[in-house]
């Protein structure tokens, strides 16, 4: 058995949305998307490649999963295997990091810190672009999640130039409150919701056009450290998204009665004077963008809506990194 080791990715959050693929099994995006790594989620992961078992073996916060969950490793690590002609099983540890019991396991910071567990296992030792690639292939928002700060997943021609890209280590005044609305697994997962839509919806073409010009003006806002340009982007883009899945066949909404209060708090917000702004996924969390100077102030605003452990700080995470225990 090889030595052990462990690697750490952050999850991220989308500014502009990826919805939508253009190649099922390449996971290659419709659009190009723009996320925030945040530093308060993420998961850690070991890949020993190991003669003494016949098959993968997949634990997940020390619990064997069953098959289902096993063979999606399985499939993400034969990735790897084909490429370094390795014939090994391997034992998959996983532990999901949050701050309270939410439930808030992410496919984006689990399949990145897989793709970077495997990466060293294999001796592959591929860059962080390359590693990107392939971690695209795990989850689509797993992309990102390779690099901290803010970073764009380039859609690309192929699976090849699919890849993420640092746009910004975000080492300014940025942080993100998430609003943990209901931590149930969703009834429409990301996958299928977004192939519905691509497939029905009648306003998936506007959504594409005006992706493209909030990412180049987000992307400019950004360079500038433009905060309020960035977050007023963001939130526009996040609603256009959820508009355009309001649009499919049959109509898709993540949204919860306290999902709306949560939006509400925040435009309250500014009008106090706290410049915050939201964006959601596809589930009934509500994550407001913010300076993580104005956190705790907002938090405790927040407070008076819903109880503390459903309000969460974050601040811009960092690329994947080795852990040493
Ligand atoms: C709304 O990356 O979870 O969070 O590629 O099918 O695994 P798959 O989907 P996933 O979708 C994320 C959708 C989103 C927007 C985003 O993160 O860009």
């Amino acid at each position: 058995m090889n030595k052990e080791k462990k690697v750490r990715a952050y999850t991220n959050i989308a500014l502009i949305k990826y919805w939508g693929k253009r190649d099922e099994k390449l996971f290659l995006p419709m659009n190009s998307s723009l996320s925030l790594t945040l530093d308060s989620f993420y998961t850690e992961t070991s890949v020993a490649f190991d003669d003494s078992t016949a098959e993968d073996r997949f634990y997940l916060n020390d619990a064997l999963q069953d098959d289902k969950a096993t063979a999606k490793v399985s499939r993400f690590l034969d990735l790897f295997r084909e490429e370094a002609g390795i014939q090994t099983a391997a034992i998959v540890k996983s532990t999901n990091f949050v701050p309270t019991a939410a439930g808030l396991a992410s496919s984006a910071s689990g399949m990145a810190a897989l793709a970077g567990a495997v990466n060293l296992a294999s001796g592959l030792n591929l860059d962080k672009t390359t590693l990107s690639t392939y971690a695209r292939r795990g989850s689509g928002s797993a992309t990102r999640s390779i690099f901290g700060g803010f970073v764009e997943w380039q859609m690309g021609t192929g699976s090849d130039d699919s890849f993420a890209v640092k746009v910004d280590d975000a080492s300014w005044d940025i942080g993100m409150v998430t609003i943990v609305v209901n931590d149930k697994q969703k009834a429409v997962s990301s996958r299928v919701g977004m192939k519905n839509t691509v497939a029905t919806s009648p306003f998936y073409p506007g959504w594409l056009t005006a992706t493209a010009i909030d990412l180049e003006n987000i992307k400019t806002a950004i360079l500038k450290k433009d905060f309020e340009q960035v977050g007023a982007i963001t939130e526009s883009n996040g609603m256009k998204m959820h508009a355009t899945m309001l649009g499919a066949n049959p109509p898709l909404s993540y949204w919860e009665p306290d999902s709306v209060r949560a939006m509400q708090a925040v435009r309250e917000l500014r009008q106090l004077g706290v410049p915050c702004y939201f964006t959601m996924d596809a589930g009934p969390n509500v994550k407001v963008l913010c300076r993580l100077s104005d956190s705790q102030t907002i938090k405790n605003y927040l407070s008076n809506i819903f109880d503390p452990t459903q309000l969460i700080i974050s601040g811009p995470g960092k690329d994947i990194e080795e852990i040493t225990d």
